[in-house]
């Protein structure tokens, strides 16, 4: 059973809070945190309502944001686009971030690819999409940091230290995601298949079910919380972080109980991307000194080299960025990308 989690307790590190989140991570490599107290009763019929309204302009619209338009990856995704594991995804998205200026001085050619303005449709026509977003964005900001936080006292790290998690600016990139309802859906098709997400970790939110998760023990657990609670899984970043403690949680978008259109919101964090990811000290903690590994899986290690402790994250993830699109590389589409939920 996934535990669903206060906003609240989380952000007071209540102890018991605590020792959820570790269960948690530790069993199912997820968690549910309830931010309904903290958002209010509109946040969420505001957020499903502007994101369908985005999904019902007409085609030339969105194409009008197409996301190879912009220089940072942000804008609109029509479906097909995109591939999970060489499998076209059935679905059309949204994509943003925040809007903030590269660091100033050395130029380096992620700061041009990760930092940047938004693609937004035309305020005319949507006029509370933008600050609508916006304020969905700052809560997911808002849950990530309180997660991160709680999670960094569960490997015994002083809340006050310099971390590589949490110091500095949290980078996110978010996606509004439809799943259209497909003509000739087969009974053992999924809408999105099984991967894990880069980042530190990902927050998400689902209008209608649909999404499942890897147990420890490799058992898929539908991911069901209450309406309006978001789900908050480990990414590989995570993995690398903790050296495979809190693992990066495998994950898909799975048809059984899907016939409708489906609306689902995602956004993934990653540390500072000035600064490198140091792994975390394996003595600074019990739990981080036994005997764990990070997956071979693992993307951020493919090849068995290692992650850089020097490079800046940005540096890393904008290699990285260059080859999950098909069509705008030589890679092609066997790319693997799942940012999806
Ligand atoms: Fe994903």
């Amino acid at each position: 059973m996934i535990p669903v989690l206060a906003l609240a307790d989380l952000e007071a590190g209540r102890r018991a809070t605590l020792d959820q989140l570790h269960d948690a991570l530790r069993d199912h490599a997820i968690v549910h945190v309830d931010a309904r107290a903290e958002l209010g009763p509109e946040f969420f019929p505001s957020l499903h309502e502007q994101t369908r309204a985005f999904f019902a302009l007409p085609e030339e619209a969105k194409q009008a944001l197409d996301i190879d338009k912009s220089p940072n990856y942000r804008g609109y995704v029509a479906q097909g686009a995109e591939y999970t594991n060489g499998v076209p995804d059935l679905k059309e998205s949204f994509e943003f971030g925040k809007e903030t200026a590269a660091p100033e001085g050395e130029e380096q050619p992620w700061h041009a690819g990760l930092y940047g303005p938004n693609q937004w449709p035309d305020a005319s026509v949507l006029p509370r999409f933008r600050p609508v977003v916006e304020a969905y964005s700052a809560a997911m900001d808002r849950i990530a940091l309180a997660t991160l936080r709680a999670l960094l006292l569960t490997l015994d790290q002083p809340a006050d230290s310099d971390h590589a998690v949490t110091s500095g600016e949290l980078c996110s990139y978010s996606r509004l995601i439809r799943y259209r309802d497909p003509a000739g859906f087969g009974a053992g098709d999924s809408r999105l298949e099984r991967h894990t997400d880069s980042g530190l970790l990902t927050v998400s939110l689902q209008e209608q079910r649909g999404l499942e998760a890897e147990a420890a023990d490799g058992r898929w657990v539908p991911v069901e919380p209450p309406t309006d609670v978001f789900s908050v899984f480990g990414g590989e970043l995570m993995e690398v972080w903790t050296h495979g403690y809190y693992r990066a949680c495998p994950h898909r978008v799975h048809n059984s109980a899907l016939r409708t259109e489906r609306l689902s919101y995602a956004s993934f964090f990653l540390p500072d991307l000035r600064r490198p990811l140091v792994p975390a000290d394996r003595a600074s903690s019990p739990r981080l000194s036994g005997p764990v590994a990070v997956p071979a899986g693992n993307s951020w290690l493919a090849g068995g080299r290692e992650l850089s402790t020097t490079a800046p994250v940005g540096e890393l993830e904008w290699a990285r960025m260059n080859v999950i699109f098909p069509g705008r590389n030589n890679d092609g589409p066997d790319t693997e990308n799942g940012e999806g939920q």
